[in-house]
């Protein structure tokens, strides 16, 4: 099992997204295998990290309708991929409202 970092602050502009993009580039030029996983309907760091089309992405993976392998972007290092995300993530607190365990929906 590997390491999971987690990037999240209530304070807006505090260096979230810069901070796991930068970390995660390293990681990966250092030979880890990282997957950055963005999960900021904003999708800052999947537009920063260049990533066109941002569909399917985090969204279709937590709502059961695409399979990660088809969420799973490639990037320049072969040791660094990315799950973007997309403005339609705001809707999915909501809709997992009913979803029993929802805070560990992931886990
Ligand atoms: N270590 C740093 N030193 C100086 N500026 C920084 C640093 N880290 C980030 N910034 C700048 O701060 C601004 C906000 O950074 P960033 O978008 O990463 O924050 P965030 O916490 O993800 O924001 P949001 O809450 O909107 O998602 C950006 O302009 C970024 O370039
Ligand atoms: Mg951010």
């Amino acid at each position: 099992m590997g390491k999971v970092y987690v990037f999240v602050n209530q304070k807006g502009g505090v260096g979230k997204t810069t901070s796991a993009v930068n970390i995660g580039a390293y990681l990966a030029e250092e030979g880890k295998s990282v997957l950055l996983v963005d999960f900021d309907s904003q999708a800052n760091l999947s537009s920063g990290m260049g990533i066109r089309p941002l569909k399917p992405g985090v969204y279709e993976l937590i709502s059961g309708s695409a399979p990660i392998d088809k969420t799973l972007r490639s990037t320049a290092l072969a040791t660094l991929k990315v799950i973007p995300a997309r403005i339609d993530l705001s809707g999915a607190a909501v809709e997992l409202i009913e979803q029993q365990d929802r805070d560990f929906f992931l886990t």
